[in-house]
């Protein structure tokens, strides 16, 4: 492919806008672009935007208005908001940032290439908010591999409609659609063949996967991604609670590539504002699977989302969120002050919480989290553990390189999805090691080799 023009692309957000970006990229490059990763060399400027939290929709007002002083040098350049925040402001995005050209809600991608044309051709500009049940598909081949990249996100459904009362989603990226299960495979299966060890199926609620259309469940799925050759590792989310069921449990514990590690977003402790975050469960009900799932498999790593300061949230409701911490003891936590959105009901809520009081019961939190994330890294201190290696230590032990000259310092992840860190002469990314514990921090641990795995 010859290509004539650049383009930069800018995600902010969640797992789900990284894969929608490479998706971006992918229908870019059919149009003659090449990525760059200088924005100052870009013909066209994307910035793929999240809007759960207000902080992130600013994120990308900021990142967008450099547009202004990019256009200056370059004015034929072609600025593009496109995803969550492009789909909820629609025509309203050009008043914040008049530079931009082109407007791309979360189901217009199946149309960039026309608003590209219809832009580059002198028309006006372009906002697409349009509505669609079908699931765009690019061409497994056109989403461009590069080879140290042995980990990689498959969204498999879009949408959701669980109505969350604090939660944008369902309005910005419409009702629940899942992706049939032959394109599913046919991407995975071209991503192993191009070097990818590990995927991360993706959804809003992956355990819904397949109802609404009758396609087959989502374990079934996971049977059939588990056969395919050359992936080693399948990690999936996010599952809700409400949906668990035994035959998903049950295929964490007997699928060999299935990762023994859950992501499973509580939100809250507290019955009264589970009900008013209309979750669907409730404490004990959750408490419930959770024993189920340790029960089943007794060494899974689990993780949660959780919001405090949700409206009428008291001290004693925050109490309870706190002692589920030290009930569960997660092996981590994604912890966020409630954030109002202006589509979700909850922002019309009465009994809106003080931001700092939202700020110290976050910080409260985080902390008390801190203990059980040490603890539970401190058990496998002695313990031998199956690492997928990614690439060198972003962190390097002080003086280690200089004192052992040959060996680099390598990371991977365990299977509960822990950071380890390690030395090595030969490790290769994408290798799958044996590594023994010698120390436990809060966010990861270090080990040595024990032997070299299966590739
Ligand atoms: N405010 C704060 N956190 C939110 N989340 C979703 N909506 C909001 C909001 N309005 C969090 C939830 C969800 C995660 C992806 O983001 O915890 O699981
Ligand atoms: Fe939002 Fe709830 Fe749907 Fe998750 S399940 S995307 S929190 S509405």
């Amino acid at each position: 492919m010859k290509y004539s023009e650049f383009a930069y692309i800018h995600t902010i957000g969640c797992q789900m806008n990284v894969y929608d970006s490479e998706k971006l990229m992918a229908i870019l490059s059919s149009l003659g672009y090449e990525k760059t990763d200088d924005i100052h060399k870009a013909d066209m400027v994307v910035c793929n935007t999240c809007s759960i939290r207000h902080k992130a929709q600013e994120k990308a007002f900021s990142f967008l208005g450099r547009l202004t002083k990019l256009k200056k040098t370059k004015p034929e350049l072609i600025g593009v908001m496109a995803g969550c925040v492009a789909q909820q402001e629609g025509e309203k995005a050009f008043e914040r940032i008049p530079h931009l050209d082109i407007v791309l809600g979360t189901r217009a991608f199946s149309r960039f290439a026309r608003h590209i044309e219809a832009v580059k051709s002198g028309r006006q500009k372009v906002t697409d908010t349009a509505d669609s049940s079908v699931i765009y598909e690019v061409m497994p081949e056109t989403l461009g591999f590069d080879e140290n990249q042995i980990s990689r996100f498959v969204t498999i459904m879009q949408g959701c409609e669980n109505f969350c009362t604090y939660c944008v989603v369902p309005y910005v990226r419409g009702t629940e659609r899942s992706r049939e299960p032959e394109n599913i495979i046919e991407e995975i299966t071209a991503m192993a063949a191009s070097g990818v060890k590990e995927v991360t199926l993706l959804g809003q609620n992956v355990n819904s996967y397949g109802k609404k259309e009758g396609k087959i469940s989502f374990p079934r799925l996971l049977e059939k991604i588990n056969q395919i050759q050359g992936i080693q590792r399948i990690r999936f989310a996010t599952s809700h609670p409400k949906d668990l069921s035994m035959d998903l449990i049950c295929a964490i514990r007997d699928m060999d590539k299935v990762c023994n590690h859950l992501h499973l977003p509580v939100q809250s402790g507290s019955n009264a504002i589970l009900k008013k975050m209309n979750r669907g469960y409730t404490r004990e009900t959750y408490l419930k699977r959770i024993i189920d799932l340790k029960t089943q498999c007794p060494d899974i790593g689990l993780s949660t989302d959780m919001i405090v300061g949700f409206p009428s949230e008291t001290r004693q409701d925050f109490e309870d969120t706190m002692n589920l911490l030290g009930e569960i003891e997660y092996d981590s936590i994604f912890a966020f002050a409630y954030s109002d959105r202006s589509s979700a009901p909850a922002a019309k809520f009465s009994d809106q919480i003080d931001e700092e009081i939202k700020r110290k019961r976050l910080n409260e939190l985080l902390e008390r989290q801190d203990y059980y994330s040490r603890k539970n890294n401190e058990k496998l201190t002695g313990k031998t553990v199956d690492v997928l290696v990614e690439g060198a230590s972003a962190k390097k032990r002080d003086g280690f390189e200089a004192e052992n000259k040959n060996i680099k310092q390598m990371s991977g992840r365990t299977q509960s999805n822990k950071i380890v860190h390690f030395p090595s002469e030969n490790a290769s990314i994408g290798d799958i090691i044996k590594i023994k514990i010698e120390n436990a921090y809060l966010h990861s641990l270090w080990g040595t080799p024990a032997e070299i795995g299966e590739k």
